[in-house]
């Protein structure tokens, strides 16, 4: 596949990956509800490994299930795709959510995105915090050093709307009690969530379909790094860093090239350059349905999108070729 001037990702390969994460979102939807993650993350892994070896790329997973030793499938640095086309790396998760899934609860996605070489944060499995608001607002509105009183704040100021009106994300942990105390103080209100937080932070794109203006807290660096990718595309601020707080993850983080382990990543330094990012829906959720199996079909609902152009589009599909799934 040729690459095109204005950019190395083939426009193709945009309504290509909408495959990937169909294919992986309906596999685990069928163990919705099931009470097993295992099982349903990895019949997610099988699926969208196996449609990513036939896109026309030489893909290296940077973020994936895990490292070499621990993860026997789309592992970090496993190779996918057919060889043929550029190379790209690869941020997924086949299943994001997996306990949402487990127990049949709101937003558990299918999810992936691309970027030219390079141009992925390479980060190990570690806590990252992050702070995250959506598109519209000026540069640096929020910091991530800042107190959450003072974001809060500044939020509300920006967005012209007392600081009852605003409403934060929070991953429901016994970790986020002080966070969440010092937002509750603010009069700020808070959507707390069992798991999920790259949907947590999507939300924040669109506040008034998810009433979700800000995301705070602590919660995966692979889980940020795919985040990153979507706000890239649609819009928005994040800045997240990775909690190195021991000596053998700085040693883990510096074999990935992090020398600075305090550092602050803005969400132009996880996803640089030309990305693609894409979701489907797993269980129903404020932005994505879930996967819907009727007698003759399945359907699903995926938002793809592109950083070069900042075009998003949501497909709905229903397939009929069951055969296939
Ligand atoms: P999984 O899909 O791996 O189960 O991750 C779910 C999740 O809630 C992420 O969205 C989040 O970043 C991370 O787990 C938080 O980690 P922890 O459950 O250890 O607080």
């Amino acid at each position: 596949m040729a690459k095109t001037a204005s950019s190395g990702l083939d426009r193709i390969l945009t309504l290509e990956l909408v495959r990937v994460t169909e294919r992986a979102a309906v596999a685990a939807a069928r163990l919705r509800g099931r009470g097993d993650e295992k099982a349903a993350d990895q019949v997610a892994v099988d699926a969208m490994r196996s449609e990513l070896n036939r896109l026309p790329i030489s893909g290296t997973v940077v973020i994936g299930e895990g490292e070499r030793d621990e993860a026997p499938m789309l592992y970090i640095g496993e190779e996918v795709g057919t060889g043929d086309g550029p190379g790209v790396d690869i941020a997924l998760d086949p299943l994001e959510g997996t306990t949402i899934c487990a127990k049949n609860l709101p937003n558990s996605l299918a999810v992936i995105a691309i970027a030219e070489k390079g141009s992925l944060l390479y980060a190990p499995d570690v806590y990252m915090d992050k702070i995250a608001i959506g598109p519209g607002y000026p540069a640096g509105v929020v910091d991530i050093d800042a107190s959450p009183v003072e974001n809060i704040d500044s939020l509300a100021k920006a967005k012209g709307v007392p600081v009852n009106e605003i409403t934060a994300c929070i991953l429901d942990r016994p970790r986020h009690a002080r966070l969440i105390e010092a937002v509750r103080a603010t009069g700020a209100a808070i959507r707390l969530i069992g798991d999920g937080d790259v949907a947590g932070v999507i939300h924040t794109t669109d506040p008034e379909e998810t009433g979700i203006d800000i995301y705070l807290g602590t919660g995966g660096a692979p889980e940020g790094v795919l985040a990153a990718a979507a706000l890239r595309c649609i819009g928005g601020q994040m800045q997240g860093r990775l909690q190195l707080n021991t000596e053998d993850k700085v040693a883990r983080a510096a074999k990935m090239g992090i020398a600075d382990p305090t550092k602050v990543y803005k969400m132009e330094e996880m996803a640089r350059g030309d990305v693609l990012f894409a979701a489907t829906g797993v269980t129903d959720g404020n932005l994505l349905a879930g996967v819907k199996f009727g007698r003759d079909s399945i359907q699903t609902h995926t938002i793809v999108m592109r950083s070069s152009s900042g075009t998003v589009r949501e497909i709905k599909a229903r397939h009929q070729d069951l055969d296939k799934f």
